[in-house]
Order: C-alpha cells, then sequence, then structure tokens
C-alpha cells in the first residue's frame, strides 16, 4: 500500500476474527520489527510472539478487554535497558527505541492487511509472570495480531498548527 494511504487507513482494531496469521505474514511483521532505526544501533529489545489459544484467562489478567485475547496472536515488546544507547544526561532509550520497533510492526501488519492495537495499560506484574521476564528486562507493549472484526472510526487528531512549532517552542 502507498505509504500516506497506509497511515491513514491503519486503525487501532479493538475486535478480531479468529482466523490464523499465516506464518509468512507474522514472519513479514517481526522482520519490520527488526529493521527499525534504533538509537546507535543497539536493537535492545526482545519481541515475544504469544500464542492466543487456550490462554484467555491469563490473557484476561494482563489486559482486561474481551478483544484482547481475540485475535490467534500477540505480539510483546519488552526493552532491555542494559543494552540501550544512554544519553549523556543519563536519559535511557530503549523504550524510544522499543516504541519504534513497534510501530513498525504495526504498520507492517497495516500493510499486510492485519489489525492490531497498541495495549500499554497492561498489568506489568503479570506481564512479567507470564512470560517469565528477569530483572533488566521491561515489558513495554502489547499488541494483538490478527484480521479485524470492527471498522474503522474517524481519526481524531489534533490540528497541525496545534502541533507544529518553527524555530523554537
Ligand atoms: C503508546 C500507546 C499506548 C496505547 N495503549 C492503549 C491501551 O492500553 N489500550 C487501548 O485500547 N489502546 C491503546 N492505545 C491506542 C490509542 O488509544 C490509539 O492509538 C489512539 O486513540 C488513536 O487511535 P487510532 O490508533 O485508531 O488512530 C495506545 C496507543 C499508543 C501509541
Amino acid at each position: 500500500m502507498e505509504f500516506t494511504d497506509l497511515i491513514r487507513s491503519r486503525y487501532s482494531v479493538r475486535a478480531y476474527r479468529p482466523d490464523p496469521v499465516p506464518d509468512d505474514l507474522l514472519m513479514r511483521v517481526l522482520e519490520a520489527g527488526r529493521l527499525a532505526p534504533t538509537a546507535a544501533n543497539r536493537q535492545p529489545f526482545r519481541f515475544i510472539v504469544i500464542h492466543t489459544a487456550g490462554r484467555q484467562e491469563d490473557l484476561r489478567r494482563l489486559y482486561h478487554r474481551e478483544w484482547f485475547g481475540q485475535a490467534p496472536l500477540i505480539i510483546g515488546i519488552c526493552a532491555v535497558p542494559g543494552e540501550a544507547w544512554v544519553r549523556r544526561d543519563g536519559v535511557n532509550y530503549a523504550f524510544v527505541d522499543a516504541a519504534i520497533a513497534m510501530d513498525h510492526i504495526v504498520l507492517a501488519a497495516a500493510d499486510a492487511s492485519l489489525g492490531t492495537c497498541w495495549v500499554a495499560a497492561f498489568d506489568p506484574a503479570v506481564a512479567r509472570q507470564l512470560l517469565g521476564l528477569p530483572d533488566g528486562v521491561e515489558p513495554v507493549a502489547f499488541t494483538p495480531l490478527g484480521y479485524a472484526a470492527d471498522t474503522p472510526r474517524p481519526k481524531e487528531r489534533r490540528p497541525l498548527a496545534d502541533l507544529v512549532r518553527y524555530e523554537r517552542w
């Protein structure tokens, strides 16, 4: 899909069909995450692919929305701050890098006619337990990956004039 059409048509899908996601599409989406730019090319994250079949109770504990476990797959992204580039004032860019990779995943999914929805409001303690995360690994976001069973809403965004400054704040 042409890029402008892609970013206009992508939306947060909050109802999914149970149809399986072909492996080649899953790999295409993960590859898009792998190719994302990262600060100093550190790639300080891991993607965790979760098959939702039989996991509904766990997934409800992770994020209590009926649509969260509807798609056949969920992709989680975890940051590894110890691998990340750190700015001279101490700011660690692991979450920034993870967010860019997740955005690549979301856009690649839309390009493959797959729905996604960023989820940051999950329970981090449950994520740690379900995914077996060791110390030093931080869950950043999850998204279902599957075929949409809802329809896009009109995009609500601030006007560009509210968001852009020229030369200074
Ligand atoms: C970092 C981030 C976290 C988000 N967390 C959630 C979430 O926990 N639950 C949810 O339903 N949507 C979540 N969203 C989706 C936003 O609500 C959505 O992107 C926004 O309202 C714009 O709508 P659109 O994606 O359909 O264009 C999140 C989006 C981002 C970028």
